[in-house]
């Protein structure tokens, strides 16, 4: 099919997004309105708090969409939007949005899956080559997911416990940093020169999972010691041990992944993508293997609903179709 026109919707956490797509792999326009300052003051997402953002803000980032692009409800040939997984409120704002609009404008709806959007924002960028290895880091996901062709995604390790993301975010939490605390770790890792050595969590010897609570808890023990000996703690020093020791088992797994699945490419997608210190060391450790290895522009890496557009496409090629019954689905499998 030639020349698809798709308006994506994505409202599954505190970002209200719309974007138009052609093709899945142009961009025709990418409207984001970020709630985090609304959040900041709580420390992380309030639920409720972000539903009554998405309400207020859907018609306004769609209209902007439809208007940065130019185009009017008939240049469409479908409306995707993420079905889950996610806050449940949140979703169903974008899911009442998008099926409003497609029965409006008599159009066809597609839901998408939230990481499959994060994996699909590289085709935004390059075209995909298969088989691949997506290593998907988020404030909700950890895992890494083998997908030998398009719409397949296989699911070989994932997190017990927290997300990468997330840890991120309790250990800015520990070191009195405003939410979201990943992208202020990063800045102080790499402003530091002494690292506090913290513990790297392998699990089994062949497992591909993740495990981030223990190391969280190893951040959170450091500085109680440092505390009760009256001693301040470096927060350069805290960030660059922490950073270290997330990176390297993210990078280890990631390369023995990709060797015994003998994949083509290498794709990091989700928000922790967007950190130098991880996108550095996958990009040095894959250029010495010969697997090319790609990653989205930072706005990419972080929620958004150009990903969706970008991975409703191929969905939509394959004849898939959804309907007006959509409901959210905040546990929604990959
Ligand atoms: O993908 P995303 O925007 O939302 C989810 O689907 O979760 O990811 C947000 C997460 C937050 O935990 C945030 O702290 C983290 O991504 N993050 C980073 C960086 N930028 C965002 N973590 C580490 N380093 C960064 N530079
Ligand atoms: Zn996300």
């Amino acid at each position: 099919m030639d020349n698809q026109v798709i308006l994506a919707i994505e409202s599954s956490c505190d970002e209200t997004a719309a974007a138009i797509i052609r093709n899945g792999s142009e961009i025709i326009s990418n409207v984001v309105a970020s709630q985090i300052d609304s959040h900041k003051r709580f420390g992380g997402v309030v639920p409720e708090i972000a539903s009554r953002h998405h309400v207020e803000q859907i018609t306004v980032v769609i209209e902007e969409a439809l208007a940065k692009a130019n185009m009017k409800p008939t240049d469409l040939d479908a409306v995707a939007v993420t079905e889950g997984p996610g806050l449940v409120g949140a979703l169903l704002i974008g899911i009442n949005a998008a099926k409003a609009f497609a029965f409006a404008n008599n159009l066809p709806i597609l839901g998408v899956h939230h990481i499959a959007g994060h994996i699909y924002a590289n085709a935004l960028v390059q075209p995909m080559e298969f088989p691949l290895l997506a290593l998907v880091v988020s404030g909700g996901h950890t895992e890494l997911v083998y997908m030998k062709e398009h719409g397949s995604f296989e699911v070989i390790g994932e997190t017990r416990d927290d997300a990468a993301g997330e840890a991120y975010d309790k250990v800015a939490r520990v070191l009195g940093l405003p939410y979201p605390g990943g992208p202020r770790i990063d800045q102080l890792a790499h402003e530091g020169e002494e690292a506090v050595a913290f513990p790297r969590v392998w699990l089994e010897e062949d497992s591909y999972d993740f495990s981030f609570s223990g190391l969280k808890s190893a951040v959170i023990n450091y500085k109680h010691n440092m505390d009760q000996r009256g001693e301040e703690i470096s927060s350069t020093a805290v960030a660059k041990g922490f950073q270290e020791s997330v990176v390297e088992v993210l990078t280890a797994k990631t390369l023995r992944a990709a060797r015994q699945y003998n994949v083509k490419q290498v794709i990091a997608a989700g928000g922790v993508a967007a950190n130098k210190g991880l996108r550095t060391s996958l990009a040095v450790t894959f250029a010495d293997e010969g697997i090319p290895f790609y990653v989205p522009p930072l706005k990419l890496c972080t929620d958004n609903a150009a990903m969706i557009g970008a991975a409703a496409t191929p969905m939509f090629e394959a004849g898939k179709r959804d309907n007006l019954t959509m409901n959210g689905r905040p546990g929604m499998e990959l």
